[in-house]
This record gives C-alpha cells, sequence and structure tokens, in this order.
C-alpha cells in the first residue's frame, strides 16, 4: 500500500526522471522561438545572424558525434549545412554593418545527442526557419523597402528548405548510411546546399554550380 511518505517519494523519482526530458525539450525550442512582429528589420538581421551561428555551432558538434556513431553521410551533410548557415550569417552580418549595426552573437553550448536526435532537431529548426522566421523576417523587410536584407531573407528562407528536405531524406536513410560516405555541395551565395549538382546554376540565387563548394 502507498504511504504518504512513499508516494512523495515515488512523485519526486518521477519528477528527477522528468527534468532532464524537459531541459532537453526546453533546449531543442529555445533556437524556435516566436517571431517579434514588432521588431525592425535590423533586429530581424541581428535574430537572424544570432540564429544562424548558433545553427552553425550545433551542426559541427553534431558532425563530430556522427562521425563516431560511424554515420559519416550524415556528418558530411551536418557540415555542409554548417558551412551553409555560415553563408547565411555572414550575409546578414554584411547587410547588418550596412544599416549601421554590429553583428553580434550569443554562442549557446549545443545540446548533442544521438544523431538520430539531432537530425530531428535539425529537421524542426530548419523548418521553424523556412516556414516561420524567415517569410516574418521577409515581410518586415519589404515594408521597409530594404532590399539587401529581402534577398538575404529570401535566399536563406529557400535554403532552410532544402536543408529541411536533406534531413528528412537522411533520417530514413540512416541504419543503411552507415559505413557509407558521400560528398556534399554548397553555394557560397545563398547557402543552398545539395548531394549532387545537377544544373548549371544553382536554383535558388543562380549562382554558376562551379563555384559550389564541396564539403565531405
Ligand atoms: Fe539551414
Ligand atoms: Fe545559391
Amino acid at each position: 500500500m502507498l504511504t504518504k511518505k512513499s508516494g512523495f517519494a515515488v512523485v519526486f523519482g518521477v519528477m528527477l526522471f522528468l527534468l532532464p526530458v524537459c531541459i532537453s525539450i526546453t533546449s531543442v525550442y529555445a533556437q524556435e522561438k516566436p517571431v517579434d512582429n514588432s521588431a525592425t528589420t535590423l533586429d530581424n538581421l541581428m535574430t537572424a545572424y544570432n540564429a544562424e551561428v548558433n545553427a552553425n555551432a550545433r551542426y559541427i558538434a553534431f558532425s563530430k558525434k556522427a562521425n563516431e556513431e560511424g554515420y559519416d553521410i550524415a556528418a558530411s551533410l551536418f557540415r555542409a549545412t554548417a558551412a551553409a548557415e555560415q553563408v547565411h550569417y555572414e550575409r546578414h552580418g554584411e547587410v547588418i554593418k550596412k544599416l549601421g549595426g554590429t553583428p553580434n552573437a550569443i554562442i549557446e553550448t549545443p545540446v548533442v545527442n544521438s544523431t538520430t536526435e539531432n537530425i530531428e532537431s535539425a529537421f524542426r529548426g530548419e523548418v521553424y526557419e523556412k516556414d516561420l522566421m524567415y517569410p516574418a523576417f521577409l515581410k518586415q523587410a519589404e515594408k521597409e523597402k530594404i532590399e539587401d536584407a529581402i534577398d538575404a531573407f529570401e535566399d536563406a528562407g529557400a535554403a532552410e528548405g532544402v536543408h529541411a528536405e536533406l534531413y528528412a531524406g537522411m533520417l530514413k536513410n540512416l541504419t543503411i548510411s552507415r559505413g557509407l560516405s558521400k560528398d556534399f555541395y554548397v553555394c557560397p551565395v545563398c547557402g543552398n546546399a545539395v548531394d549532387a549538382v545537377t544544373s548549371a546554376m544553382c536554383p535558388i540565387c543562380l549562382t554558376d554550380t562551379k563555384k559550389f563548394k564541396r564539403v565531405r
């Protein structure tokens, strides 16, 4: 029979068990904040800059974990998307400077789980940026008629959509990909990432695909 004392112990035990789960959920969604509709384009560029710097750091950490677990293709995909997020934050940084601001990021320590969980988390982050963050930022930039920001947000949003698709595919094929390797190619202008170059120009920003950076 459950006494008051043992009942408390059970409740306390459950709370202790749930605590790390809650922390992990919170940290995953911390990167997916609701979009602040009162923010200016310069504010939004700073937010995007911070998000992309942290995505870059997270994907580099995830790539190391994937290599450790023998998932070399997933590791290469993380490195390619890390390079793509770098393209994004550098471009946002340039626009911030043009608008008189100073690019600044607060680097959070990446939360690294299993590669399957890391891909799921990366997928959610990309979908958030593609569906919510960049469309809202784009709308505001259009309102303020800031062409450089419009272009940067449009390109980054489209590239995040491609990243999300790559992660979805990787998740499906993770088990069979174990022990195999593969190159990815990253557009130096928009951060598009592909696993094979199939056109003369980047489908997002029309850059010559000869300029794509190969990442393994
Ligand atoms: Fe991305
Ligand atoms: Fe591109």
